[in-house]
């Protein structure tokens, strides 16, 4: 098999493209570079340089490196960018992946797995997140993944193409410095960025309905998030058109909240941290912890890592800011 990783130079993308060739899979990564990095993408890798609204280079691409199936990660992802620009938000989410699709479909590409998000629950009322629970995503971020997986599924059923959505939860860590998260929108990346300027880090509210009164998560490591995808990945191309469309939760099942991150970040960066308790940030769930069940069912995947683990390599790629 030869799979076409979109968003392969990106941060979770790199984490995956290494799965999937050190288990021994072809890769080709496509990707804008718009905050992906050429650097990140393995020497002997080709990496086409190009957009997702862009299907004629889309359509090259299959046919010139004999893609027979497509990891489709390339997509904006931050919330906040989502609710001031929607329309870029729908283009470069939903467009790009509806012409993705249709290269697809003329290419004759058999396997198609998709990078979704929790988001797509928005603010769960449940202790653990099916793949069952209502899906009312609360920022077009959510709401162009949720579309996203529809689009994946409608595609994949009307013309025999095996598929998978995968829900990450709150994804950390990296499996080599170089691979690290250069973003700085996330709990543990915003915590260093205090942490090495002298400043305290922030709780964005402790008085939600949540044993320490923080908000509560499953982070899961981008390791174990990039493995996922080579079961997601080989499962489809095993079972073919057997495979039907399949929509998985990645996360750990494991709850831990903001103020359990701090002290972990504390132990093992050394840093003294006392957080700042200020307002909570609009639009964040009290709590959003995946079930695992169905995934570790279906593809026989389970978390491997630990917060620990994610805190620990995410600081060995910390480079400081100014
Ligand atoms: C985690 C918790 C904050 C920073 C987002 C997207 C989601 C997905 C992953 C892409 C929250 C708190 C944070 C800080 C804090 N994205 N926090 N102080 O919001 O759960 O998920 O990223 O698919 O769609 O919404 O992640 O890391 O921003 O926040 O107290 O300085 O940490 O309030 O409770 P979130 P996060």
């Amino acid at each position: 098999m030869t799979w076409l990783i979109t968003g392969g130079a990106g941060y979770i993308g790199s984490h995956v493209v290494r799965a999937m060739t050190g288990a021994g899979e072809r890769a080709v990564v496509y990707d804008d570079l718009s905050t992906g990095r050429a650097d990140r993408v393995p020497a002997d890798v080709p990496l086409v340089t190009g957009s997702t609204l862009d299907r004629p280079l889309l359509s090259r691409t299959i046919a010139e490196h004999g893609v027979t199936g497509v990891v489709h990660l390339a997509a904006k992802k931050q919330v906040g960018e989502s609710v001031e620009l929607p329309l870029h938000y729908y283009r470069e989410n939903v467009e790009g992946l509806r012409g993705l699709l249709d290269a697809v479909v003329a290419g004759d590409v058999r396997s198609f797995v998709f990078s979704s998000s929790a988001a797509v629950y928005g603010s769960p009322d449940v202790d653990l997140v099916t793949e069952e629970t209502p899906t009312l995503p609360i920022n077009p971020y959510g709401e162009t993944k949720l579309t996203g997986e529809w689009l994946v599924r409608a595609a994949g059923r009307a013309y025999g193409v095996a598929t998978a959505n995968l829900r990450y939860f709150n994804v950390a860590g990296a499996a080599a410095p170089e691979l690290a998260d250069t973003g700085v929108f996330n709990l543990i990346p915003m915590v260093f960025e205090k942490l090495t300027a002298g400043r305290a880090p922030l709780v964005f509210g402790a008085d939600y309905p949540t044993p320490d009164g923080t908000c509560v998560r499953d982070y899961i490591h981008v390791s174990d998030i990039a493995r996922a995808h080579v079961a997601a990945a080989r499962h489809l191309s095993a079972a073919g058109g057997d495979a039907g469309d399949l929509t998985l939760n990645i996360g750990r099942g494991e709850g831990v909240s903001v103020r359990e991150m701090m002290d972990l970040i504390a132990e093992v960066t050394g840093h003294a941290v006392e957080p700042l308790v200020t307002d909570r940030r609009p639009g964040d769930p009290p709590r959003v912890v995946a079930s695992a069940d169905r995934v570790a069912a279906t593809l026989g995947w389970k978390a491997q890592y630990g917060v620990r683990a994610m805190i620990e390599s995410a600081w060995s790629g910390w480079t400081p800011r100014n």
